[in-house]
């Protein structure tokens, strides 16, 4: 199985994930995502827009500002219930979440590795000591204005209360009716009291969420929380991932957020065991009542919808992909993501970088591909190696521009997975690919 160290190694070597002020000694729980790894997380959000926004009639999008009147989360509820319960090591005065020593409670010692050991023993080896448990608020606070003492806020701590907020400008400005919904990408913050596990669980994270409003009914909430369940796993497995490393997991009712009234994870089989990255909620009345929000319909009834709502991490999405894609077969590491999600569609190679008729005639081609592709572009070392470097970030198709190019102008097309080669006409190359890519 791939580890997660591999993922951390090929994110920092190949540009994906670095961390987050890093020639700083860096900032616990906070990541940057490098040249392809931006590529890779706009890939993930514009599919995702696409299939939630664009493909269908019944969703409207929405960008929210980050924060908002602090009134926002009293009324949601976040001031007072967002929270996970923390303890302290009277000893080494380390903080940790209770549920997560008591989940590592239950493995038995050859199981425990260098972060799960953290969690139960100080540092000379002994059983920590912990306080009993505190409600610790995950809000993450800011201060604004010019004037002493400044205003107090909060950064997002779910990126779903925008949309709440703007359900009646939403309404009245466009066309929708109950059902409908509405999508959202962004970033939330968490002032989590132990990130780790890479970018899972970071304090500043972005989601893509969809708040899809339904008349206050059981049966008919009840078939849009099934069928929004279905869609979202759908996504991800036509995207590529592996269906056995999929499951759905419903939460017991100790367990749901305060304003879920039923809930179900999508969870992925993770180095370090399975692990949500996407949440249906069934939201009930909560947020719009709290906020004193109602909708009238074309009878002239007045009621407040209920909230079908899907919860995507960005960054656990990646990572997840980036585990599942990860191959290393003895020789090559190879990235099998879906050509969708892949940061580079196609590379360009000319055989030699000395022959300025080969540079020239790779130069056309890759000009030629990048109107429609992705397309890299390297001619360092040999052919063998550049090819090994694609791999590595997932390139699905290689294209060598070689000395028999410049008399029957035709390219080496090499599949990624397959490593099997094509000669193909350069007039015919985007008809080649574009069936492949799409
Ligand atoms: N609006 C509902 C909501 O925020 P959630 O289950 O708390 O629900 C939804 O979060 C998704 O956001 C999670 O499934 C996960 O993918 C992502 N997420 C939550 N906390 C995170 C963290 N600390 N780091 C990275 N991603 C996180």
């Amino acid at each position: 199985m791939t580890s997660l160290q591999d993922i951390v190694s090929l994110a920092k070597r190949r540009g994906f994930i670095f961390p987050g002020s890093e020639i700083y000694g860096g900032f616990k729980g906070f990541w940057d995502y490098g040249p392809l790894g931006v590529e890779l997380k706009n890939n993930l959000k514009r599919l995702w827009w696409q299939t939630m926004v664009y493909d269908r009639e019944d969703v409207v999008g929405l960008d929210a500002a980050i924060t908002m009147n602090p009134q926002v989360w009293e009324a949601s509820g976040h001031v007072a219930a967002f929270t996970d319960p923390l303890v302290e090591c009277k000893n080494c005065h380390k903080r940790f979440r209770a549920d997560h020593v008591v989940a590592k409670k239950k493995l038995s010692a050859a199981d425990l590795t260098g972060e799960d050991k953290l969690l139960l023993f100080c540092s000379k080896g002994e059983e920590h000591d912990f306080t009993e448990p505190k409600v610790f608020n995950l809000l993450t606070e800011v201060c604004l204005g010019t004037t002493e003492p400044k205003q107090k806020a909060y950064l997002r701590g779910e990126i779903t209360q925008g949309v709440f907020v703007n359900f009646q400008n939403v309404v009245s400005s466009t066309r929708v009716k109950i059902p409908f919904g509405i999508a959202q990408i962004g970033k939330a913050f968490r002032n989590e009291i132990t990130p780790g596990n890479f970018t899972y669980r970071s304090r500043e994270f972005e989601q893509m969420e969809l708040e899809f409003f339904v008349t206050p009914d059981d049966k008919e909430s009840q078939r849009w929380f099934t069928y929004w369940k279905e869609q979202r796993m759908n996504w991800y497995v036509d995207l590529g991932m592996n269906p056995k490393h999929l499951r759905f997991r419903e939460h017991a009712p100790d367990e749901r957020a305060h304003y879920a009234k039923a809930a179900e994870d999508i969870e992925f089989e993770a180095p370090f065991g399975w692990s949500e990255f996407e949440g249906i909620h069934h939201r009930g009345n909560w947020d719009l009542s709290r906020h004193k929000l109602t909708y009238k319909d074309e009878s002239g009834e007045e009621y407040i919808p209920w909230v079908i709502e899907t919860s995507g991490g960005v960054d656990r999405s990646a990572l997840f992909f980036l585990l599942n894609a990860y191959h290393h077969d003895g020789k090559r590491t190879i990235l099998k993501l879906h050509p969708q999600l892949a940061p580079f569609k196609v590379a360009v190679f000319p055989l030699l970088a000395n022959k300025e008729k080969l540079i020239t005639l790779a130069q056309k081609v890759k000009t030629e591909l990048s109107r429609s592709f992705i397309t890299a572009w390297d001619d360092r070392g040999n052919i063998g190696k550049r090819y090994l470097a694609q791999d590595e970030i997932g390139t699905p198709f290689c294209i060598t521009v070689d000395f028999d190019s410049l008399k029957d102008d035709s390219v080496t097309v090499r599949d990624r997975d397959t490593t099997k080669q094509d000669r193909v006409a350069i007039p015919k190359l985007q008809d080649y690919l574009s069936p492949k890519l799409e």
